[in-house]
């Protein structure tokens, strides 16, 4: 048997969004696995910092930043503080998310707001000002936080199916801007982690079991797990869209 190829990502620099909790944290935890650099953003200053904090005893050359994606002026001042404190960035995870099921009548306008804001215009400024260092290394990858929300829509789920439509527009668009840049692009599509998400979202009880059947979810390291496994193919070998469901669910 052979040894699976691993590229060596020492000294990589990542910059995550929402490595505060869940699939950023479990990001963080598993780059720094593999000696990748960090610069990790959330708004909640104390969970990042105690996380870098962690990482740094272990090892790990890592850093906090308090940023809220939906600011402009946050998401520069977080681009900058990277660029000055590791001089460029590798891999760029514009993660920061959260999710709200209502229908279109009785949806609540200011939580509307708030998810478009994060997981659409959040992602874009991100984007905007993250890329053209991914771009001047001259090689590099970013992975988008898109859903199996964004291939099917469910009752309840409009605002949030839209806005990550809309992020795979936005990676589709990436994608092609980047080819030519040698830049990687993975819209990344889970169905059911369990993280702070179903709280945040306040998910009624059952609906998860719905899903599932009482099979087991997805785990964050998993879609981190999955995340070094394109990492680890050659460069000029893109997966651009990856859907990663617990096997027992069915829908969505
Ligand atoms: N869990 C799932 O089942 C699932 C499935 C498909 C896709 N996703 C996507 O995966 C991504 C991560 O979700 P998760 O499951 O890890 O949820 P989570 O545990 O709730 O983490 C969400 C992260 O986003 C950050 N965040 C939210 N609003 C922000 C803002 N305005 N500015 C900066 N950071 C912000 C939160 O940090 P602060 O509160 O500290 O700012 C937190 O670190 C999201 O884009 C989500 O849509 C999740």
């Amino acid at each position: 048997m052979t040894t699976p190829h691993q590229t060596d990502l020492r000294g990589r620099v990542a910059l995550i969004t929402g490595a505060s909790s869940g699939i950023g944290e479990a990001l963080a935890r598993a780059l720094a696995g593999r000696g990748v650099r960090l610069a990790l953003a959330a708004r909640r200053t104390e969970r990042v910092q105690a996380l870098a904090d962690e990482l740094r005893q272990a090892g790990t050359e890592a850093f906090a930043i308090t940023a809220d994606v939906r600011d402009e002026a946050d998401v520069q001042a977080m681009v900058t503080a990277t660029v000055e404190h590791f001089g460029g960035i590798d891999i760029l995870i514009p993660n920061a998310g959260l999710g709200y099921r209502a229908s279109i009548v009785e949806g609540d306008t200011q939580r509307w707001k708030m998810m478009l804001d994060t997981n659409v215009y959040g992602v874009l400024l991100t984007l905007k000002y993250g890329v053209p260092h991914v771009v001047a290394r001259g090689r590099g990858d970013v992975f988008l936080l898109s859903s199996v929300a964004g291939q099917k829509v469910g009752n309840g789920g409009a605002a949030y199916s839209a806005t990550k439509f809309a992020v795979n527009a936005i990676g589709e668009a990436l994608r092609q801007e980047m080819a030519r840049e040698n830049v990687r692009v993975t819209l990344l599509q889970p169905g059911v982690v369990i993280s702070e998400f179903q709280e945040v979202a306040d998910y009624p009880p059952g609906l998860i079991e719905s899903w599932l059947g009482g099979t087991p979810p997805v785990q964050t390291q998993d879609i981190a797990q999955a995340v070094l496994a394109i990492l680890d193919l050659p460069q000029h070998v893109s997966v651009n869209e990856i859907c990663i469901r617990p096997t027992g669910q069915v829908n969505p």
